[in-house]
């Protein structure tokens, strides 16, 4: 029997465990505690890597955010754009959220989806709609209203096939899908955060 092959992928996983791209993204600290945050602590959004490695890059203090779904995601984009509104089914979690941050959590007034999609009506234009909560069909045709000029549309865990229907919805007015597929913080499993724009967007893609 050849033990090389055994003892590379021990290596290996101890390599990543104390110095590798896992260990260095804070994933390791974000498996153990149960909560999204980056290596020092700090709370990050619960997207693939790849995709808060682009929205750290090109966010931008002067917009509005709605995210459907609140989280440690609600805290990262508190601290770094004017405004941030989360629609949120959960009342402990709500106040645990709000209780951190400068955000405004609203509470849909029952868990049906007409009230908890209906709760953000009227309250666009956002340069940037979350999807990342309940009802996320619904929430991804509710989405185009509430968006301004050159907005963007945040879909979490794109690649499960029951948001087919609202990821079509969007391909059918125009946007474009851009897939970030990879490791997420927290989840021993892969996820793929994809972002929908059109021309002239607010992430210039
Ligand atoms: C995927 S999470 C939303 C994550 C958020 N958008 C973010 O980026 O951090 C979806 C739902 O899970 C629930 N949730 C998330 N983290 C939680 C926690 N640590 N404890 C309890 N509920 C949580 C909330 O009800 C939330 O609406």
């Amino acid at each position: 029997m050849n033990i090389r092959i055994p003892l590379k992928r021990q290596l290996a996983r101890i390599e990543a465990a104390t110095s590798g791209y896992l260990d260095q993204i804070g994933w390791i600290t974000t498996r153990a505690a149960g909560l999204a945050t980056d290596k020092a602590g700090h709370p990050i959004p619960w997207f693939t890597y790849p995709a808060i490695a682009l929205l750290s890059d090109r966010v931008r203090a002067s917009w509005r955010v709605l995210e459907f779904g609140a989280g440690m995601g609600t805290l990262w984009w508190s601290q770094r754009v004017r405004e941030v509104t989360a629609v949120e089914h959960s009342s402990t979690w709500a106040s645990q959220v709000a209780a951190q941050c400068s955000a405004r959590i609203l509470r849909a007034a029952d868990d049906t989806v007409a009230s908890y999609v209906g709760s953000a009506h009227g309250s666009g234009p956002y340069d940037v709609v979350i999807v990342d909560g309940l009802y996320r069909n619904e929430c991804l045709e509710a989405a185009t209203d509430l968006l301004g000029s050159g907005g963007v549309i945040i879909l979490d865990d794109a690649q499960r096939e029951e948001y087919v229907p609202g990821i079509e919805h969007l391909r059918s007015m125009g946007y474009r899908m851009l897939p970030l597929h990879g490791p997420q913080p927290v989840s021993k499993h892969p996820g793929c955060t994809s972002i929908f724009y059109r021309d002239h967007n607010v992430l210039g893609l």
